[in-house]
């Protein structure tokens, strides 16, 4: 937890911090933003899901037999907020390869800066799962809070948020409507600026990940 935020989460790690200056800096080609960020994306997964349940059961070694823990409780969903969120997919399936995965289409009105919904396809077991919610830039945490909205009105009570950065007011935002949501980012940066860019940022996520600049 960090700060005055108590639902969120800095992976402070040097392997994260490190790959984010990568991704930060504008000189990064496509290519290796997305490979930075499948890492990172591993990295913050891994951290997103240290409370997971376990359980022991019974296995044998080649040596002897023994009680061993494996992951118990409900099943995982990703749920990808189009369309950067898939940039955090792949490093995401990559050590969750039997999660379910969930997309909401949501855009950003250029003028409002609210979130417009254009698709919503999730797995109709959802309610029963662990859902991760995936979107690199927290920055208003208004396309964040009605994607989630919508996750609970399917009746998924268990959330988590795991983007790269975030902006103290979209963090702000989740904490007014979804104080049960924990948030795992890679960085706490300062404020938004009259764009909706996060400062300093790394740009606009998606161009970056799609070579759309
Ligand atoms: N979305 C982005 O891709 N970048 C920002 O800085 C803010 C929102």
């Amino acid at each position: 937890m960090q700060g005055d935020f108590p639902n969120l989460t800095v992976v402070q790690h040097p392997l994260v911090q490190h790959k984010l200056t990568w991704l930060r800096a504008e000189e990064t080609n496509t290519d290796s933003f997305r490979n930075l960020l499948r890492e990172v994306s591993q990295m913050l997964v891994y951290e997103a899901t240290r409370d997971l349940p376990t359980e022991d059961i019974a296995i044998r070694t080649p040596v002897t037999e023994m009680k061993s823990p494996v992951i118990s409780g409900k099943k995982l969903c990703l749920v990808s907020i189009l369309r950067a969120g898939n940039g955090l997919l792949d490093g995401a399936l990559a050590i969750l390869p039997l999660a379910r995965v969930g997309h909401i289409g949501l855009y950003r009105d250029p003028e409002t800066l609210e979130p417009v919904e254009y698709y919503f396809k999730v797995p109709s077991d959802m309610a029963e799962r662990q859902v991760i919610v995936v979107d690199p830039m927290l920055a208003t945490g208004n396309s964040a809070v009605a994607a989630i909205d919508r996750i609970k009105e399917h009746g998924c009570s268990s959330i988590k948020l795991l983007c790269l950065l975030a902006a103290p007011e979209g963090v702000q935002n989740m904490l007014q409507h979804h104080p049960d949501v924990p948030i795992v980012t890679a960085a706490l940066d300062s404020h938004l600026n009259e764009h909706g860019y996060i400062v300093p940022g790394l740009g606009d996520a998606g161009d970056r990940i799609f070579g759309t600049l």
